[in-house]
């Protein structure tokens, strides 16, 4: 764990160092939970949401995209269930007036449970060395067995708590468990109260109650209220879906772990509509679909889980997570939901207009039920960061950090070099740079020695660098390293670009 922490710390500091996420505001010392992308890291947000946009809207006939406003009716957040329902528990220690949310205070317990049950098999693996059954000795150590069921009798408590919203019982539970600030160091607590996370703010130029809007916690919903529209002015045949991306806030109050949770993130959402009674079958299909979305950008398949969610959100029939290991551990980067007909039906409700669909194969008009997809992009962005990151030592005995980002989504496709600043190299290098600069990010870079300059390219993830050399001169061809493996290959100057978009597709 430790080493993996270390690892983390390693990447946010190489994310800012060379150009991919720069704390928000830092002149200022910084805003907490925000994160600017920098010159690197916002090419390869680009990239990532390209690459989304192309598999659902432009691969698929029946899906089509919007963006609609940040700020919308204040109504719909109530039709949607964000104004009462979409809260965190929070509690203040009166001490050193920090506030927490009262759950992640209580997991935070148990993963020390979870720590003491680590360091008791790292010590019995190092008791019987070859011999050691990892698997056995999780089920038969009298320890190991009594730390994994206080951790399931807390989390079983904490959340039949959360489901009936008994928040005195909650805080009951911080106080039996000798929970202490972690700040000031003491158990003096405030009661437990719902926080809700939407940030609001005023329209015009009263401020009273009624002009109240907040900025969306999801994008989803502007999809939902454009359905009608949509659906009529593209003539679009049910099922069909409405994808969308943009920024989406929420006044997280435990923000960390860097761009994981942020308060100001921007999410990737696609809302399939569909005959009801269809909707598992569809379900099933985009659980298929957006696994694969994952794996054919490279990612490795290890990295990835489903969690099938036991307990249903109330609009809910079925839903999952797909988790992806971070440095941090397994945890969400992308929901997949089965929403019923519970939004729509909300907002015919609220809005009092009709909501519906003429199904001329059925001969009904019915609400659509809805299957969601919806991820979170910055999530994959250190998805891929993470997934990225390798520190190798060489044959030489010398070390490099390398990037190993995708091609397809790689910030910079290609940089160009001159081996030396003289004879005519430049020149050349900058005559095939423009020919490569309308077809792919490139960089030109001639300052330093040539290894020093595929080191730093390493390090944003270039895949190729193409070599100026005295040969380049006599028979028009380059030299093309590749980042991964290192190896190099001679390419006339004229297949260059077809031999980069080949690999970088
Ligand atoms: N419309 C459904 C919805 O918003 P969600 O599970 O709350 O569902 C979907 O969010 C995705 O948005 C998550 O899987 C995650 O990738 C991303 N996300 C949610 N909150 C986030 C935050 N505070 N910072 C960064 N990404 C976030």
């Amino acid at each position: 764990m430790a080493n993996h922490e270390e690892q983390f710390k390693k990447l946010v500091s190489h994310a800012k160092e060379y150009g991919f996420i720069f704390p928000s505001s830092e002149i200022y010392d910084g805003l907490a939970a925000v994160y600017d992308y920098a010159q690197y890291g916002v090419e390869l947000k680009k990239n990532i949401r390209d690459y989304w946009w192309k598999s659902m809207v432009q691969m698929h006939e029946n899906i089509v995209g919007i963006d609609s406003g940040i700020f919308m009716h204040p109504t719909i957040w109530k039709a949607s269930g964000h104004v009462d329902a979409f809260n965190d528990p929070m509690i203040d220690n009166k001490d050193s007036k920090k506030r927490y949310r009262a759950d992640v205070l209580i997991e935070d317990h148990c993963a020390k449970i979870e720590a003491k049950i680590e360091k008791e098999i790292e010590k019995a693996a190092k008791k019987y060395g070859e011999a050691f059954d990892k698997e056995e000795f999780v089920k038969t150590n009298p320890r190991v067995l009594e730390n994994a069921r206080k951790i399931q009798e807390i989390s079983h408590r904490m959340n039949h708590d959360l489901e009936v919203n008994d928040l005195a019982d909650l805080k009951r539970l911080i106080e039996e468990l000798e929970i202490v600030c972690p700040v000031s160091g003491t158990r003096n607590w405030t009661e437990i109260r719902q926080f809700n996370l939407m940030f609001s703010t005023k329209v015009g130029s009263v401020s009273d109650e009624a002009n109240t809007i907040y900025l969306r916690p999801e994008t989803a919903q502007g999809i939902f209220v454009n359905f009608l529209n949509v659906q009529k002015t593209g003539r679009m045949k049910i099922p069909f879906g409405i994808a969308q991306t943009g920024k989406a806030f929420r006044n997280e109050i435990v923000a960390r772990q860097f761009i994981f949770r942020m308060r100001e993130f921007e999410q990737m959402e696609m809302q399939f509509f569909c005959a009801p009674g269809t909707e598992m079958q569809w379900f099933e299909y985009w659980k298929k679909e957006r696994m694969r979305w994952h794996l054919s950008l490279g990612m490795p398949e290890s990295a990835y889980r489903f969690h099938d969610h036991e307990k249903l959100a109330h609009y809910a029939n079925a839903a999952t997570d797909i988790e992806f290991d971070f440095m941090f551990g397994f945890k969400e980067l992308e929901g997949i939901h089965s929403r019923t007909d519970y939004d729509l039906s909300r907002h015919q409700e609220f809005s009092g207009k009709k909501i519906q669909y003429f199904d001329s194969d059925r001969d009904e008009s019915y609400v659509p039920y809805v299957v969601e997809t919806s991820i979170g992009l910055d999530r994959m962005c250190l998805a891929v960061l993470s997934q990225a990151y390798t520190e190798e030592r060489l044959e030489d005995g010398s070390e490099r950090v390398v990037m190993r980002i995708p091609a397809k989504i790689a910030p910079c496709k290609v940089a160009v070099l001159p081996l030396v600043k003289k004879d005519g190299m430049p020149e050349k290098a900058r005559e095939i740079l423009r020919d490569l600069q309308p077809l792919f990010m490139c960089q030109y870079d001639e300052k330093d020695a040539i290894g020093r300059r595929y080191r730093r390219q390493d390090a944003i993830g270039t895949p190729f660098c193409v070599t100026v050399d005295t040969d380049t001169m006599n028979d028009d061809t380059v030299t093309v390293r590749e980042r991964d493996t290192m190896r190099q290959e001679r390419v006339p100057v004229k297949e260059i670009a077809a031999y980069v978009a080949e690999k970088t597709r």
